[in-house]
């Protein structure tokens, strides 16, 4: 037999012993600290329901308050969400419109269920590109949930990595132009201080939903040593066990950031 068909033949098998990893199983492993999720496939949803792309939206959100709530009670301390990107501004006005209303209406529902479960809320993109009553309503969470000390809930809204990037450079430079740093003294570390996510460790793991295998402009710079998963499921069908699925998957790949 070709070399190439055993090696995957013994990957197969290998793949298969794994595959019998337990919910409790995972649960008692390593847990993610930080995750990340490219919520995808909303529109696909409500279009297999003949449904308004809007619906899509609609459903999408409770998956976050269930997210949220399982994030935080395995301990993970950052989930990322990626809600809305740059370039989804391209969309049509009223599919803009009403994803610029949906923060509103999480968090006119579920704030306090999030103050209560000690969530931090936090946001990662350009809040002045924002309508106002959005910005107000993200900014109103951000200080009332400023002091608690539980999961932070980041909601990557009106973000785009590239543009972090670029502003970071620009900020960089000014400090250098002005004589307050030196051009040697930029670092890795620095740098990510300068980004929309400041303090905040990288993603150790990556979920995109809906069967796209691309970035869509996500954390270019912080994903560098992510794991990622990809699933088929659509955002408004992703459950908790999907989620459990997911860290599981991840709990099966060997981190070596480059080492042996
Ligand atoms: C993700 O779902 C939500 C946002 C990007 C705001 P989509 O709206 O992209 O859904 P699909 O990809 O069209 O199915
Ligand atoms: C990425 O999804 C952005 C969010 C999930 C917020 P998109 O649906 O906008 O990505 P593309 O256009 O398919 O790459
Ligand atoms: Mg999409």
């Amino acid at each position: 037999m070709l070399n190439i068909l055993k090696n995957w033949k013994n990957q197969q098998t290998a793949a298969s012993n794994l595959e019998s990893l337990t919910k409790e199983d995972i649960l008692n492993g390593e847990i993610p600290e930080h995750i990340a999720i490219i919520m995808d496939g909303n529109g696909r949803w409500a279009k297999k329901r003949a449904l308004p792309r809007v619906a899509g939206h609609h459903e999408g959100m409770k998956v976050v308050k269930r997210m949220t709530k399982l994030a935080n009670e395995l301990n993970v301390k950052v989930l990322t969400l990626y809600a809305f990107s740059t370039e989804n501004w391209k969309r049509p006005k009223l599919e803009v419109d009403f994803l610029m209303k949906l923060p509103e209406e999480f968090l006119n529902i579920y704030l306090p269920e999030l103050i209560e479960e000690n969530v931090r809320v936090r946001l990662t993109g350009d809040p002045d590109g924002l309508p106002q009553h959005t910005k107000k309503a993200v900014e109103n969470a951000v200080k009332s949930t400023a002091n608690n000390d539980g999961l932070v809930l980041n909601f990557a809204l009106n973000y785009g990595g590239r543009t972090e990037i670029v502003s970071a450079c620009r900020q960089i430079s000014e400090k250098v132009k002005e004589g307050k740093l030196r051009a040697e003294d930029i670092t890795e570390e620095m740098f990510s201080a300068y980004l929309m996510t400041e303090s905040l460790q990288d993603p150790d793991l990556l979920i995109r939903t809906s069967g796209e295998i691309r970035l869509s402009n996500f954390m270019l710079w912080q994903i560098a040593y992510s794991e990622f998963v990809f699933t088929d499921v659509l955002w408004p069908d992703f459950s908790d066990e999907h989620l459990i699925g997911a860290i599981g998957e991840y709990q099966r790949r060997g981190r070596r950031f480059g080492g042996i």
